[in-house]
């Protein structure tokens, strides 16, 4: 993968890893991208996870050939990135490292030691000028680590943006579902939570002129960078992506499943543009928040538990309150056998939550579907259509 002509790709793909950060799962596994710019000065790009420390040194001396590098530059700390500086200390050992203030605090608890006769610390505005090549800094607090940089290389255009614009895949397996399913998945997963740091840094990206964007995971972006810039200010500004309904659901027995059903088809049948039907116990839990995030109504049905709400139900609300979700409507089906608490619970969840409007209506099932049930639905799809 050539950048060009200065500027090549130096990562690698990871089709082993299981889970993403403990916790994502990544079935076309996950790619670790670095970078070398070549120009009278050599800059390295960030490193990779720790399992591909060989196959990194080994793509950048391919490039070099018998050139050495002058320096890395660590945009973010994250393990999956900064595993292998280290490594390219011994490999390298003229070579200076170029980061924040911050990134060489925690290299000292990594390494026990800040490489102090290496460091370049660079914050907002600093400049590297590597002949031709010009790297300008930006900070990018919270994107989504607080020591995060990101780069902008001021005469091929090039945004190199740390995690930003990331997504889940190796780089060798291709994403029939293009780059935003994946995308969408991982920033709600991984950076949801820090709408605002996400903006400022938008807001600092809007004064460049961006051809192409370097990501430290998934593709490089070379066309249309408006498309994605366009996402990333809708999903951290938490605005709605598309028109439609997410009906996220537990349900032990199958009653609540099939009053589900029941309002999935009442909302078709009433205009609804897109109704989407999660089962929470069986479908992956952040494909379940990024469909959450990326419609603007939703309507949470669950089955009393333990005088509260079914845990499959309490881990997703918690999953969406912590990413700070908001401008949203949310409603609520509660079933119970004896004393429906579901819904009470439910709303309680969101209680430290701004901007979220409870519908007016709400369904209470006692067991299993019955005419007063169809009543309730109907006037709940009328609202939530
Ligand atoms: Fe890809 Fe936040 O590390």
């Amino acid at each position: 993968m050539e950048i060009s002509k200065a500027i090549k790709y130096v990562g690698v793909d990871d089709h082993k890893i299981d889970l993403f950060e403990g916790q994502f799962v990544v079935p076309n596994g996950m790619a670790y991208n670095s970078y070398v710019i070549l120009d009278e000065k050599i800059a390295v790009m960030d490193s990779v996870d720790a399992a591909f420390g060989k196959e990194w040194l080994a793509n950048i001396k391919a490039v070099l050939g018998s050139k050495k590098p002058d320096y890395l530059v660590v945009q973010h700390m994250e393990m999956d990135h900064s595993a292998n500086i280290l490594a390219f200390t011994k490999e390298f050992p003229e070579a200076k490292i170029v980061s924040s203030k911050m990134a060489f605090v925690m290299m000292k608890s990594y390494f026990e030691t800040d490489f102090a006769e290496k460091q370049v610390v660079v914050g907002e505005g600093s400049k590297l000028e590597l002949g031709s090549h010009v790297l300008n800094f930006i900070t990018a607090p919270n994107v989504h680590w607080p020591e995060v940089i990101m780069t902008y290389e001021s005469t091929e255009k090039v945004l190199f943006a740390a995690d930003g614009f990331g997504k889940f895949g190796a780089n060798d397996v291709e994403d029939p579902e293009g780059w935003a399913c994946e995308a969408r998945r991982y920033y709600f997963g991984i950076v949801g939570k820090f709408g605002d740091f996400v903006q400022a840094v938008l807001k600092k990206a809007a004064a460049l002129d961006i051809k192409t964007i370097c990501s430290l995971h998934g593709p490089v972006l070379s066309e249309n960078i408006g498309y994605y810039v366009n996402l990333y200010d809708i999903w951290s500004s938490y605005g709605v992506e598309s028109e439609g309904t997410m009906i996220a659901y537990t349900s032990v027995y199958g009653n609540t499943k099939q009053v589900v059903e029941k309002l999935a088809e009442m909302l078709k049948a009433k205009g609804c543009k897109k109704v989407v039907v999660a089962d929470l116990a069986r479908e992956d839990l952040h494909e379940c928040i990024e469909d959450a995030f990326r419609y603007g109504k939703l309507i949470l049905a669950s089955t009393t538990y333990c005088g509260g709400v079914f845990p499959k139900m309490r881990e997703f609300i918690e999953n969406l309150t912590e990413r700070n979700y908001q401008k949203r409507t949310v409603a609520f089906v509660e079933n119970g056998s004896w004393g429906p608490q579901a819904a009470k619970t439910m709303a309680a969840l969101f209680a430290e939550s701004k901007d979220i409007k409870f519908a007016e209506n709400k369904v209470t099932v006692k067991i299993s579907m019955k005419e007063d049930t169809l009543a309730q639905l109907e006037k709940l799809a009328d609202e939530m259509k």
